[in-house]
């Protein structure tokens, strides 16, 4: 094990334990309260369908070159760039790329951490059966009385990036892969758990059928444009592209792991949980008669009147939320992670050092995001224009929209034009092991397809 770069650069110990950080920060918020909810009201199976395509055309190109230009790198991501750049005598100002995604990572951190501290808070009310008997507009009270605390958040948010920096301060395989190996199979148990008490308990046929049915007509009903942007702009949230993680999860990766094989793994593995946490949530509010929602409103409102009124529900409820801190704390290591790394190679600090360096840092902007739904409330860091409506956007929607929204579509445009079209083909060719049919298929998605896609979601966003 090598946690101090300066001797060597670190290695994940095996293929098994990287595929386990990999699919750790795949699966995160956006999984669990972002996919069911879109999937259930924008087709059932048949957006499943184009999800899939989505995540085909996009976000599994943009996933292995991501890899591969950290692989060859072995460096932090802006050096990893850079050097891609260099070697095929392009313009060492790709390293802009390696640049932005670490201060994207910075950005999507310090509001991530917050809401990873709200899922914290939650477990501990969930297991004091804090929502016992509760109807929608307590637990709605309950809501908003901990967003207008700010000690509290604060406490929380601290808390949960405390967690993630003294895994990340532990390297990359004592660390990140010995805390993945533990928490994702606890979260698969846990996944595992919920759907079947829920099969014994709940209306199961109710919840399957809302995300599982082949409703094309409701596809058209929200428009088959809107949810192709959709389901292409989530491909590449939820593969946690743009944000430097995957080139630097890369730059720990040895030769003989293939790569293609591993993505298309990544990808399977996320879709199982993000449907899975669909089977752990549908069936509890269709049997408690309660609306399906998006977003924090699903899980931190609408959940717990369900945990608050059926049987086990203390149970169910605190496991609900422990998995959500797990979900959280697998994607949010792995963003820190970029971070550490470059700190690391840029500045004489040890790791440890590093890490506290860059968990302070993006804890004290989180505290400003945090400010947003309380002190800070009518501050308007800027305004966006949206469904022909103004929407100021305080701290916390400003972090989330210019990371979200612009950096990681622009940054993962750039990468998949380097490795289509500067890069020389036969390296990458001989290094994914493609031949063929599946050659030609690759470069028309690399140079065509997932440019032009990636540029489509950046716009329909910008001016939707
Ligand atoms: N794939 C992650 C998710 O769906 O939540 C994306 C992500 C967000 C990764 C925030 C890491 C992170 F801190």
């Amino acid at each position: 094990m090598s946690t101090n770069h300066k001797s060597s650069h670190s290695q994940w110990s095996s293929k098994i334990g990287f595929l386990m950080a990999a699919v750790g920060s795949a699966v995160g918020l956006g999984s669990i309260w972002k996919f069911p909810y879109m999937t259930g009201d924008s087709g059932g199976s048949a957006f499943v369908i184009v999800f899939i395509i989505s995540i085909a055309l996009i976000g599994f190109p943009v996933l292995v070159t991501e890899w591969l230009i950290g692989r060859r790198g072995q460096s932090n991501p802006a050096a990893s760039f850079r050097k891609a750049a260099v070697a095929n005598n392009t313009s060492p100002a790709w390293s802009l790329l390696g640049y932005f995604g670490i201060l994207a990572a910075f950005m999507i951190l310090s509001f991530y951490s917050v809401i990873g501290g709200w899922s914290l808070n939650y477990t501990l009310k969930a297991g004091i059966n804090a929502f016992g008997g509760l109807n929608a507009d307590a637990t709605g009270k309950i809501f908003e009385t901990m967003l207008a605390n700010p000690t509290e958040m604060t406490l929380w948010h601290t808390a949960f990036m405390g967690l993630t920096a003294l895994i990340v301060a532990g390297g990359v395989s004592a660390g990140i892969e010995k805390a993945s190996k533990i928490m994702m199979p606890a979260l698969a148990f846990i996944l595992l758990f919920i759907v079947g008490y829920n099969a014994i308990n709940m209306d199961f046929a109710k919840g399957a059928e809302f995300l599982f049915k082949f409703d094309l007509q409701r596809m058209q009903e929200v428009g088959v444009g809107k949810v192709l942007m959709a389901a292409l702009g989530h491909a590449f949230f939820c593969l946690s592209l743009g944000m430097a993680i995957m080139v630097s999860y890369g730059s720990y990766l040895k030769q003989d792991v293939d790569l293609l094989a591993t993505a298309r793994t990544v990808i399977i593995w996320d879709i199982i949980f993000s449907l899975a946490a669909g089977l752990a949530i549908f069936p509890i509010l269709f049997s408690n008669h309660l609306d399906p929602a998006a977003g924090p409103g699903l899980v931190f409102v609408t959940l717990p009147i369900a945990f608050g009124q059926m049987s086990l529900g203390v149970v169910v409820g605190t496991l609900f939320f422990l998995l959500l801190t797990f979900a959280a704390l697998t994607s949010s290591i792995s963003i820190l992670e970029p971070i550490v790394e470059f700190l690391e190679e840029k500045t004489p600090m040890s790791r440890k050092i590093c890490t506290l360096v860059g968990a302070v840092a993006t804890w004290a902007v989180g505290v400003l995001a945090l400010l947003s739904f309380n002190k800070l409330s009518d501050f308007a860091v800027f305004t966006i224009h949206k469904n022909g409506k103004d929407i100021p956007q305080g701290i916390f929607d400003a972090l989330d929209y210019t990371s979200s929204k612009i950096m990681l579509p622009l940054i993962g445009l750039g990468t998949i034009i380097l490795i289509g079209w500067f890069i020389n083909q036969e390296s990458v060719k001989r290094e994914l092991g493609l031949d063929g049919m599946k050659w030609t298929i690759w470069q028309i998605v690399v140079k065509f397809v997932a440019p032009i896609g990636i540029i489509a979601v950046f716009l329909t966003e910008l001016l939707g």
